[in-house]
């Protein structure tokens, strides 16, 4: 278990478990494998998965007000504005499906997103079990990035060498039709990229501070990263 998860935490967090819900915030870079990860977590814990990228690029594809705000900024690489941003996730997190457990994926990425969930997570009662932060080198982010293809219906993630669908250009999960994301090219991943260095990575020590952070080797095949975050959460599956 990494050192960064204190013992009370871990007592009160095994305490939770009997009600066998857990609230976990998928961390890492751009291409890191949270989308990845998520879809088994979800599969194995039965928790409510929340990517504030995939809420966006449903935003952008049923043209709403939001959408059209995002995607200026998702297609260049940037952040949508934390004002934008976490007002989305309130008024996720308050809904019925997250009293069971979630995971939130691609929130929060600036220090001021880290400090509204804790307020929100006082507002709703929320306790946040583990940060589970997936390490990969900078260099292997850009293959991963560039040969990915995502389910246009449910969002899943494909990679054309690292993860191929059972058939060509359709998603395992729904059938759907596989697309290369808007902001899978070399500009805009460099500015993801980049971004993340500058605003995001700083979180970790800011959940390390927490006694919540574990930190997995995310440049492992798919499954061996999998099983690695189920012995550090320690919850049976
Ligand atoms: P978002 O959709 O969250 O994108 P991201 O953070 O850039 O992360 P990705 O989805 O690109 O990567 P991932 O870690 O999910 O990797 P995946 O599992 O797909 O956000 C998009 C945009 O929305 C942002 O840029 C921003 O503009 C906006 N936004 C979102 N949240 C925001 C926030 N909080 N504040 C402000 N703006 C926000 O895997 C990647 C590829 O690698 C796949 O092809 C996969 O098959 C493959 N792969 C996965 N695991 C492995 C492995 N172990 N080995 C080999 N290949 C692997
Ligand atoms: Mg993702
Ligand atoms: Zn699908």
């Amino acid at each position: 278990m990494s050192q960064s998860v204190t013992i009370e935490h871990l007592i009160s967090t095994s305490k939770r478990r009997d009600t066998s819900y857990m609230n976990i915030i998928l961390f890492g870079a751009p291409g890191a494998g949270k989308g990845t990860q998520a879809v088994e977590l979800v599969k194995n814990y039965h928790l409510t998965h929340i990517s504030t990228g995939e809420m966006f690029r449903n935003a952008i594809a049923n043209q709403t007000a939001m959408g059209k705000v995002a995607n200026s900024y998702i297609t260049k690489g940037e952040l949508v504005p934390d004002e934008v941003t976490v007002g989305l996730v309130k008024e996720r997190l308050a809904q019925e499906d997250c009293k069971n457990g979630f995971i939130l994926d691609g929130f929060p990425r600036t220090l001021h997103q880290a400090r509204c969930l804790d307020k929100l997570c006082l507002e709703l009662n929320i306790q946040l079990d583990f940060v589970i932060d997936i390490e990969v080198p900078m260099n292997a982010l850009m293959e991963r990035l560039s040969g990915r293809r995502v389910c246009k219906v449910c969002g899943a993630s494909y990679h054309i060498l690292f993860n191929q669908p059972k058939v060509a250009g359709e998603c395992d999960i729904c059938h759907g039709p596989l697309y290369t994301r808007k902001d899978d090219n070399k500009e805009s991943v460099a500015v993801r990229l980049n971004t993340y260095q500058e605003q995001t990575k700083p979180l970790i020590e800011y959940y390390k501070n927490k006694g919540i952070l574990l930190e997995i080797n995310g440049q492992q095949e798919i499954n061996d990263v999998f099983q690695d975050i189920v012995n550090k959460i320690g919850v049976n599956l």
